[in-house]
């Protein structure tokens, strides 16, 4: 269920265990732990550099930046425990406004709970309900976890590229 708040664009979702709404600065060390718990083999311009960037400070600022309008990628808070654990949401696909892209990503600790299949769900009806026609998610072929979230929520592959660091599957689901 979407409801628009009383900050412009602002957007919460909510799910049987999830609330969707957008980043609060003090949450930016959850977003760097999520970078801090990626890969190895994602791209090293998405992961924390030798340096330490991007640094907690660089993330709150990016939070701020973003709002109140930000609607794309939302936090995701279990609703019980009242703690955001990862986000879901939409990011521009390169396919047009009207066709963007499904992102996810959860602390390492709630893996496995269907966390990332209720809030996509949620995303994809908040994305119907916006009047989207299309969305795109492209994923590394080595992601098991996340390409099974996406055939879940009803994503098909359609293509797959050869990138600098791996093979990248397109998918896309009609909405
Ligand atoms: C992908 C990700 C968001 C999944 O989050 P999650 O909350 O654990 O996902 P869910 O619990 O909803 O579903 C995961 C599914 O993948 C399956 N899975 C997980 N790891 C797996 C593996 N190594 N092999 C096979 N299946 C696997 C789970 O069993 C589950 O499927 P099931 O319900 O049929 O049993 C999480 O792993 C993550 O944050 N990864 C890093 C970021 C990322 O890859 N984002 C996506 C970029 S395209």
């Amino acid at each position: 269920m979407a409801e628009e708040t009383g900050r412009g664009r602002e957007v919460v979702l909510e799910t049987d265990r999830l609330r969707l709404r957008p980043w609060r600065v003090d949450e930016a060390a959850i977003q760097r732990e999520m970078w801090t718990q990626r890969d190895p083999r994602v791209p090293p311009h998405r992961r924390i550099d030798t340096d330490g960037h991007p640094t907690l400070a660089e993330f709150e600022d990016a939070i701020r930046a973003n709002q109140p309008t930000s609607v794309g990628l939302l936090a995701v808070e279990r609703k019980i425990v009242g703690d955001a654990i990862g986000y879901c949401g939409l990011v521009d696909s390169g396919h047009g406004a009207h066709e963007p892209e499904l992102a996810f990503e959860f602390l390492r600790r709630v893996w496995g709970n269907g966390y990332a299949t209720e809030a996509s769900w949620a995303v994809l009806d908040w994305a119907i309900t916006s009047g989207y026609e299309r969305l795109w998610a492209s994923v590394w072929d080595w992601n098991t976890a996340s390409r099974r979230v996406l055939a879940k929520v009803g994503f098909i592959e359609t293509d797959r590229e050869e990138a600098p660091y791996g093979t990248n599957l397109v998918t896309t689901r009609t909405l």
